[in-house]
């Protein structure tokens, strides 16, 4: 199933054809070699001081138990992600592991790894969905994840369904129109507000 931007201005076709569908192939897994690029793409986001803070849980059927846990962190409107092959939860280091301080970006640099692995995934002809709906505290302690780290997304990843076999409450859901604020409402030129012309 197609959902290309109705972008206003050109963009690249990869970004384009990314988005972030529900309806996934369960019996269609991915493969370690796709996984990798996945993973690897990640691995050349930039970071601020080139900390690269984020880290990937990864679920597969290769760990059947791991898996039913990750299953039970997602909240009842994210069911739909139990048919991915994959899942993974993105996870954010807190401080610089340099000095031990604060460190603010460490969100914005693990999504930026995220949207990468997106973007690979896209190219590949495979699919990947972050969510925000999963219990974050249950993951931690399923997953033994430690202080000095934040729980981010998880993340659906796998191929699409035709969409005859979607089933129709995923399809509603799949079909509904991409929508975006215009680039006037992100950008302004000099000063908070101003317009771009
Ligand atoms: C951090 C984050 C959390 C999200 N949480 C959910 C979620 O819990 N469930 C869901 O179905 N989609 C979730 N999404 C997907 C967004 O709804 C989606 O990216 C947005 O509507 C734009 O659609 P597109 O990705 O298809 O362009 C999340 C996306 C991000 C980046």
């Amino acid at each position: 199933m197609e959902k290309r931007a109705p972008a206003d201005h050109p963009i690249t076709d990869v970004i384009a054809r990314r988005w972030s569908p529900r309806g996934y192939d369960a019996s269609r897994p991915v493969s370690s070699e796709n996984l990798m690029s996945i993973l690897e793409a990640g691995r050349w986001a930039p970071s601020s001081s080139n900390e690269q803070p984020w880290r990937y849980l990864v679920f597969d059927r290769s760990d059947p138990e791991a898996l039913a846990k990750a299953h039970d962190c997602l909240s009842s409107g994210n069911a739909w992600a139990k048919a991915a092959p994959v899942l993974m939860l993105s996870v954010a280091k807190r401080t610089y592991t340099r000095n031990g301080k604060s460190n603010r970006h460490a969100g914005h640099d693990t999504g930026a790894a995220s949207i990468s692995m997106a973007l690979q995934a896209t190219a590949l002809g495979l699919w990947l969905h972050q969510m925000g709906g999963y219990d974050p505290e249950k993951a931690r302690a399923y997953f033994g994840i430690p202080d000095d780290f934040d729980p981010m997304a998880m993340i659906a990843l796998g191929y699409m369904l035709p969409e005859t076999e979607i089933p129709p409450e995923i399809l509603l859901r799949d079909q509904a129109p991409r929508v975006r604020n215009p680039v006037e409402a992100m950008a302004f030129r000099g000063q908070w507000g101003a317009g771009l012309e």
